[in-house]
């Protein structure tokens, strides 16, 4: 039997950098690159429904297309290749959800984790890397035309990003947090270290 992959997931505020670490990591390691939300064919056509510019959703009904979203994505990508031992890099997972619809949506966190067990049928990150910039950095980074999550004011990625945090630090035995105002060399340097130390 072959020993099973393992699931790295990166995440933060918008222009952080993490689908560059993401393409990198999976490389390195024979993994596949895979993103939330918009992983699957079906998880593409919700993408669209929850950032682009028709009808908005109330928070909640946000939440739940995000929800069916990652049950799609665990079901069709992620455990299949775990299940034959290939590794899975993510850019984002549940940790978006806490911090979006909970802190930035204000959601209540019970109820979204009461969606991201029913999605992940309980299936969690071997370890997620928060890459983290302030507010005001990731504004700059911003490309041209934003979508719907992108028109937030900066008071709102002001809480997103307080909910990473949070998460980050209410369990360090499976999240890094590393300054990705730093250099490239030096934000891929210390990803290579943080999955070195813990074995991954
Ligand atoms: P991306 O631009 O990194 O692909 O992410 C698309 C947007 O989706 C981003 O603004 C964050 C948002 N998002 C949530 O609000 N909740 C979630 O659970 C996920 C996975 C993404």
């Amino acid at each position: 039997m072959s020993t099973p992959g393992r699931f790295l997931v990166f995440e933060g505020i918008d222009g952080c950098g993490k689908s560059t670490q993401v393409a990198r990591v999976a490389q390195q390691r024979g993994a596949i690159a895979t993103h939330e939300m918009g992983g699957t064919p079906l998880g593409a056509e919700l993408r669209q429904l929850i950032l682009g510019s028709g009808d908005a959703p109330v928070p909640m009904a946000e939440a739940l297309m995000i929800a069916a979203d990652r049950a799609q994505h665990i079901a069709a990508v992620i455990e299949p290749a775990l299940s034959i031992g290939t590794d899975v890099i993510s850019d984002r997972h549940v940790a978006s959800t806490i911090a979006y619809q909970g802190y930035g949506r204000g959601l209540p966190l019970e109820d979204l984790l009461i969606l991201i067990d029913l999605a992940t049928n309980g299936r969690r990150p071997d370890l997620t890397v928060l890459l983290d910039v302030p507010v005001s950095v990731s504004l700059t980074r911003r490309g041209k035309n934003p979508d719907r999550m992108e028109q937030q004011d900066a008071e709102f990625f002001e809480r997103v990003r307080e909910g990473y945090l949070a998460q980050a630090k209410a369990d360090p035995a499976t999240w890094v947090v590393i300054d990705a105002q730093l250099p490239l060399g030096e934000v891929t340097r210390l990803v290579d270290q943080a999955l070195k130390e813990r074995g991954l």
